[in-house]
């Protein structure tokens, strides 16, 4: 063994031990002739000292040109620190080392940024430099809390009888709506293997095959557009299981948060066990989001019929056009500045919305640029319907269905910010069921899976597919913790005659569907049990557990929002004869 201890394992105990301590010098302090330094290592910090009236001079000299992030061997006799020098906030607070001999494995240029102050760093600097970055005390935090919270998610599936299978990453696609990886094939010019979007049909044809109770921990790839939670390379813990229901998947999934967020943070209590369960529409109707933050209430209010056929046009013509009108109240908002309701305008209008109408409670009348156009019993009809009191706020969202919810539900959100009504003392899951089963494309009319097309109707709803398919659906569920999309599944189908209509409601001709998925329906035609899974974010759900406002911070080598690995240089141009192999040409 190079060193006999770590660097933050010594203790009083200790005294009077000659130690052998390796790591990196974390600072350096002369302090009248002597010279300190703090030692890091991964464990902790270890006090040297180098005294010249008892150190060798040259161990001391070397002392005097040691410099940050050095990385130092160090021998020595552990010694008690004097009474006014003993530091509490530190494990190894009581003690130092009396250095009698010292190596310097390596020198370090001066870092880029510093590694013993956890100030704010320009991210870019961050992940050029990731290992240095990594060094501090922070990300090293939240990379081994991620590596204890992947053990015990494993532990529990595996205690609960799931197999831990391995799929493969170089597939033929697998929808989850996103843009695909594509990977060129040499030994093949001309085809392409793409990266797995997630393990969805791997995982159904392993009940196919009969395993029943499936997980992984599993990478997957998608080419989107970057967000604080979106990675185009990112981790999911996920499961599929046989001969079940909704329930069973909801069961064991929840099984699996409670255990894992009681053990990594019991510092923090779940709101409420078991989750509550909301319906898309429920979720929309009241909290204007199919991921709701139930750490505060703030609901909305539908008011359609209050407005229908009111003579303000803005709001009578989305009605009549099959629209909704809804109202947020705020509670106090009166007190909104003109300036913080031009910035929720804003807010709105990035989520959709055309503006953001509002009506002021006050003492003396009701205050808003909408009443005088709505006339003054609509008015107060409205502030009934919602329960306003004097010194309220009501907002409008009156469109179609969603682009009159979404932007109300921004809204709420940031005014629970505004008006610190989010209990943070709790971690607050919920669940969304019943999710549509298509969504009309706004770009193109044509009719899209909500969640992919393996999905399976409710059943109840398998007459209308066809008659009235936007208002069927699915049996897809969500899992939200504090306002974040953590989790989504579904049941399948299993039976090859539905999945043929669903393809063909979905404009997927029977060449394509052969094309694309031609393996899965062969499959299905040999046994297929009915079954159905979930998928859970794993970096999502690591961030929300280290308090950390994006994905990045919790995993040890992100890309940035272009997609690129600032540390590898990753995307980068290739030799031509390598681009020649895979018989492809780059077109300038
Ligand atoms: P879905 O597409 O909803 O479902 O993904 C499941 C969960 O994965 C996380 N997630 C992401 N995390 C980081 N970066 C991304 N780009 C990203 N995209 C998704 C989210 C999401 O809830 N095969 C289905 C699951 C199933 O039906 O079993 C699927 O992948 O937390």
């Amino acid at each position: 063994m190079i060193r006999t201890n770590t660097c933050g394992e010594l203790r009083k105990e200790n005294v009077k031990e000659e130690v052998t301590l390796c790591g990196w010098v974390h600072r350096r302090r002369d302090h009248g002739g002597l010279v300190f330094i703090d030692l890091r290592d991964r464990y902790g910090f270890t006090q040297i000292v180098f005294d010249p009236s008892d150190c060798p001079k040259d161990i001391f000299a070397i002392a005097e040109t040691v410099r940050p992030e050095w990385v130092l061997k160090i021998t020595g006799e552990v010694r008690k620190r004097t009474e006014g020098a003993v530091r509490e906030d530190c494990p190894t607070g009581d003690i130092e080392i009396v250095v009698s001999a010292i190596e310097v494995f390596n020198e370090s240029k001066t870092p880029p940024f510093e590694i013993d102050q956890e100030k704010d760093v320009g991210e870019e600097t961050r992940l050029e430099h990731r290992y240095l970055d990594l060094r501090r005390g922070r990300m090293f935090t939240n990379i081994k809390r991620r590596g204890e919270i992947v053990k015990r998610i494993r532990d529990y599936f595996h205690k609960n009888d799931f197999i831990d299978v391995e799929t493969p990453i170089l597939i033929k696609g697998t929808p989850e709506g996103s843009r695909e990886y594509l990977v060129p094939s040499r030994l093949h010019n001309g085809k392409f293997y793409v990266l797995p979007q997630s393990p969805q049909q791997l995982k159904q044809l392993l009940m196919v095959a009969g395993f029943d109770k499936y997980f992984q921990v599993a990478r997957c790839f998608r080419d989107e557009d970057q967000r604080g939670d979106r990675q185009p390379e990112f981790t999911q813990f996920e499961l599929e299981m046989s001969f079940i229901d909704q329930n069973d998947v909801i069961d064991v999934t929840e099984g699996c948060f409670v255990e894992v967020t009681e053990a990594v943070r019991p510092d923090k209590k779940i709101q409420k066990m078991p989750f509550p369960r909301l319906t898309y529409k429920e979720a929309m109707e009241k909290y204007g989001s199919d991921k709701p933050d139930l750490r505060f209430e703030l609901p909305l209010t539908l008011v359609t019929e209050v407005v229908r056929g009111c003579g303000f046009k803005a709001f009578a013509s989305p009605i009549e056009d099959g629209g909704i009108a809804a109202a947020l109240r705020v509670p106090g908002g009166a007190e909104l500045t003109r300036k913080e309701i031009d910035e929720l305008t804003d807010l709105a209008k990035r989520h959709g919305a055309k503006g953001l109408a509002y009506i002021v409670v006050k003492d003396d009348g009701l205050q808003s640029p909408i009443v005088k156009h709505l006339g003054d019993d609509i008015a107060q009809q409205l502030v009934k319907e919602v329960e306003a009191q004097v010194g309220d706020i009501i907002f409008f969202g009156v469109d179609e269905y969603t682009t009159a919810l979404t932007p109300l539900g921004e809204v709420r959100k940031a005014c629970a910010r505004r008006f610190n009504l989010i209990d943070e003392s709790v971690w607050s899951y919920c669940w969304v069921t019943d999710f549509p089963m298509f969504e009309k494309s706004k770009e193109t009319g044509a009719i899209g899976a909500v969640h992919h097309p393996f999905t399976r109707p409710c059943s109840e709803d398998v007459d209308i597919l066809e008659s009235d398919p936007l208002n069927a659906r699915s049996v897809a569920y969500d899992i939200v913790l504090d306002g974040v999309e953590v989790g989504g599944g579904s049941m399948r189908i299993h039976e090859h005659d539905l999945q043929k209509k669903i393809f063909d409601l979905l404009g997927i001709s029977e060449k394509d569907a052969e094309r694309r998925f031609g393996h899965m329906l062969k499959a299905f035609e040999y046994g297929a049990p009915p079954h159905g899974g979930i998928a859970m974010g794993l970096d999502r759900f690591v961030m929300l557990l280290c308090d950390e406002p994006n994905i990045r911070e919790v995993i040890a080598f992100p890309k940035d929002q272009r997609a690129k690995d600032l540390m590898l240089g990753a995307p980068s141009e290739m030799p031509d004869t390598q681009i020649a192999e895979l018989g492809i040409k780059i077109v300038e």
